[in-house]
């Protein structure tokens, strides 16, 4: 595991532009499994910058996302759908028919459909070649994708059950307003996340100190899903320094350059 520290949040979205678009650049039919979320956005912004103006590619590019909320249709602004394709693809090249991002259209009670569509998620990431690259936040509570504290570390694609904690987090993106908050999502499991090639996990802010504090230097544990990372071969941490503030720098892998 790597941790890059920059300065601020621009740095950490510049950096990690660049990690993602050098991947692109050797491999141009990277699969790539995206996130949603406040951290990326900025470094989509970049990528649509270099899209634009220095003709980075997405052509053959194929895309899975992290998660989705159940019950909120793609139309819905803050269904993931609606968010990647404001936020990413429809600034870029990617083909439609290269993009996947769960389905949140499903009826909880409907367990065995709901089932049948995560078993199919995961077939069609191993069809298309698994992921070259998957992209991370983090959540305040050490959450990675949907994959709350206590979610077992060989977890596949499957239903997740919100905690109040993340609710309440996200509930800024509702006018507040808990009853609006879903109850349930559908994400990669963090065992779908250990597959994929490289994991680029981006932090910024104070409030997620802790949870940096927790992934780097504490034990792996399901508490802290993203701990997780520890165990992969190429995990990249991107994080500012308000994030890496609590770290007390025993970790010996620290740069501030990936070159
Ligand atoms: C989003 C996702 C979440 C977020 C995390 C951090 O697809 O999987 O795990 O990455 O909640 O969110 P932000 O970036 O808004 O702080």
């Amino acid at each position: 595991m790597l941790v890059v520290v920059k300065k601020n949040h621009d740095e950490v979205s510049r950096e990690a532009a660049r990690v993602v678009s050098n991947m692109l650049r050797e491999k141009p039919s990277s699969i790539l499994g995206l996130a949603t979320g406040t951290t990326p956005l900025d470094l989509y912004n970049e990528l649509i910058r270099m899209y634009k103006e220095e003709g980075l590619d997405f052509s053959k590019v194929t895309t899975f996302n992290l998660d989705e909320y159940i019950g909120l249709p793609p139309s819905h602004p803050e269904s993931y759908h609606y968010f990647m394709y404001e936020n990413l693809f429809k600034h870029i090249n990617v083909p439609e028919r290269f993009i996947h991002v769960p389905s949140g259209m499903v009826d909880v009670s409907e367990v065995h459909r709901i089932n049948r569509f995560c078993e199919w998620y995961e077939e069609q990431i191993v069809r298309f070649g698994g992921i070259d690259l998957q992209l991370l936040g983090i959540g305040a509570n050490g959450h990675i994708g949907f994959n709350e504290p206590g979610s077992s570390l060989g977890s596949r694609t499957r239903i997740k059950t919100l905690s109040e904690n993340t609710r309440k987090d996200n509930s800024r993106f509702f006018d507040n307003d808990m009853d609006q908050v879903p109850k349930y999502a559908i994400t990669m499991g963090i065992g779908t996340i250990l597959d994929s090639k490289v994991i680029l996990l981006v932090a910024s802010g104070k409030n997620k100190a802790k949870a940096i504090k927790a992934t780097v230097e504490a034990p792996i544990t399901s508490q802290v899903p993203a701990s997780a990372v520890q165990m992969h071969k190429r995990a990249i941490l991107i994080v500012d320094e308000d994030a890496a503030s609590q770290l007390d720098g025993t970790y010996d892998e620290f740069v501030t350059n990936l070159e």
